[in-house]
């Protein structure tokens, strides 16, 4: 591994708020959802036992391209949007906070009837020459087309109510990146700017030091 990676590596492990426990983290979130307490907990109960929530990869070959790889995204995403949040924008609520990180990826973890992201297998001549698949996941492309966030709406919605603020944090959260989401381009809501923020950060930074290398 480079130097330079290892040391930005070793200067993220520091930091306080990645503390290694992935199901404490996930736990403490869940927590701070009072007021929909009941409506989030059905959703999860749904998103837990019929969907690939709890094992999903993040991304078919980037960022936390492992299993588990989507809840831990979602948790650093949660962790990183309240602190963002304190600083920047102190009135937005903890629980629209949580509510909003963790949900915005959950399109990726499928529908109860298939996986978005299915196990890649190695080619024959892979196979052969003793290598493994050049990517760990492909997409599952006998789902119906929704996008990502589309699909984390889709999910959600039956279970738990949201706000319109929520909602457009969900459904724009790739921003500009994505040419798609033109028309929401200057009329974004504090929450989907802070959202779209805590994403990139954790995606190009705290879950890929190849980046910052
Ligand atoms: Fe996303
Ligand atoms: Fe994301």
């Amino acid at each position: 591994m480079h130097l330079v990676t290892q040391t930005r590596k070793k200067e993220m492990e520091g930091l306080s708020f990645m503390e290694n426990n992935l199901k404490k983290r996930y736990e403490a979130l869940q927590a701070k959802i009072v007021k929909r307490a009941d409506e989030f907990s059905n959703l999860i109960d749904f998103i837990e036992k019929s969907t690939t929530w709890l094992t999903a990869p993040a991304s078919t070959r980037f960022h936390l391209c492992k299993e588990d790889g989507l809840l831990e995204h979602s948790v650093n995403v949660a962790e990183t949007l309240i602190r963002l949040k304190d600083t920047l924008y102190p009135h937005i609520e903890d629980e629209s906070c949580v509510i909003v990180a963790l949900l915005h990826d959950l399109g990726k973890a499928g529908t109860p009837d298939g996986a978005l992201y299915l196990k890649n297998e190695p080619t024959e001549r892979q196979r052969y020459a003793g290598y493994g698949p050049t990517y760990p996941y492909r997409y599952n492309t006998d789902l119906t087309y929704l996008s990502v966030p589309v699909r984390s709406l889709y999910l959600a919605l039956p279970h738990i109510t949201l706000t319109e603020e929520e909602a457009q944090a969900i459904v724009y959260h790739d921003g500009q990146y994505v040419d798609d989401n033109r028309s929401v381009a200057k009329n974004e809501c504090p929450l989907a700017l802070l959202l779209q923020y805590a994403d990139n950060w954790c995606g190009f930074v705290v879950e890929d030091f190849k980046v910052s290398a």
